[in-house]
């Protein structure tokens, strides 16, 4: 078993997660649709997560959080990623336990919805759901598959339309 602590992320960590997206993702990330909306302005740190070993200064894993809206609505609400977790360390609980500690602190902050691209298996548990087809659109290519939204509050969904794009 391998014995880690999630903690909110602090700048002292910020080196450590640009080596983890590289090794998780390579030099495509910054190609990506999210990354094209992550870099119109920070993520938020006080919902963004990382995971430690015990001496509580090795990264093991990543969640970042951005406040975004979408066009059509101007409804505010958060994109999940970069999630990562260390090489070696993959199939531990730790990208699980990633996933409930941000999506536990967006809803405690009344953040209407979360929006992220991956793989739908792995994020329906956290209650994920496929978005309507063409209903959001990303700053670049996304499958469609792999276009997910957590909603937090009633009805939420039916209000988002057009481009997503940041918003501090
Ligand atoms: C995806 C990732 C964050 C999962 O973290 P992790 O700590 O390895 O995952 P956990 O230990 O919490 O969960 C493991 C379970 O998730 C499943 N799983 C892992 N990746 C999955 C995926 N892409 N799709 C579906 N299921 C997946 C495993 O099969 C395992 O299932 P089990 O519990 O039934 O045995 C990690 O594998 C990673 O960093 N991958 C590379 C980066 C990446 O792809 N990030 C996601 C971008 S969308």
């Amino acid at each position: 078993m391998t014995a880690f602590t999630i903690l909110p992320e602090t700048g002292a960590f910020d080196s450590a997660i640009e080596d983890l997206h590289a090794e998780a993702f390579g030099p495509g990330r910054f190609t990506r649709a999210a990354f094209r909306v992550r870099e119109q302005g920070p993520h938020d740190r006080g919902l963004s997560f990382v995971a430690v070993a015990q001496d509580g200064e090795k990264l093991l894993g990543s969640v970042r959080m951005t406040w975004i809206e979408t066009a059509g609505t101007g409804a505010r609400g958060l994109l999940l990623g970069p999630l990562a977790v260390k090489d070696g360390l993959k199939g531990k609980g730790i990208g699980k336990a990633l996933m409930r500690r941000s999506v536990d602190a967006a809803r405690d902050v009344g953040a209407p919805y979360i929006l992220l691209v991956g793989d739908k298996p792995y994020y329906w548990p956290f209650g994920f759901e496929t978005l309507p087809r063409g209903q959001v659109q990303m700053p670049g290519p996304v499958d469609p598959a792999r276009f997910l939204v957590c909603a937090l509050q009633p009805d939420v969904v039916e209000t988002l339309g057009g481009m997503v794009r940041w918003r501090g």
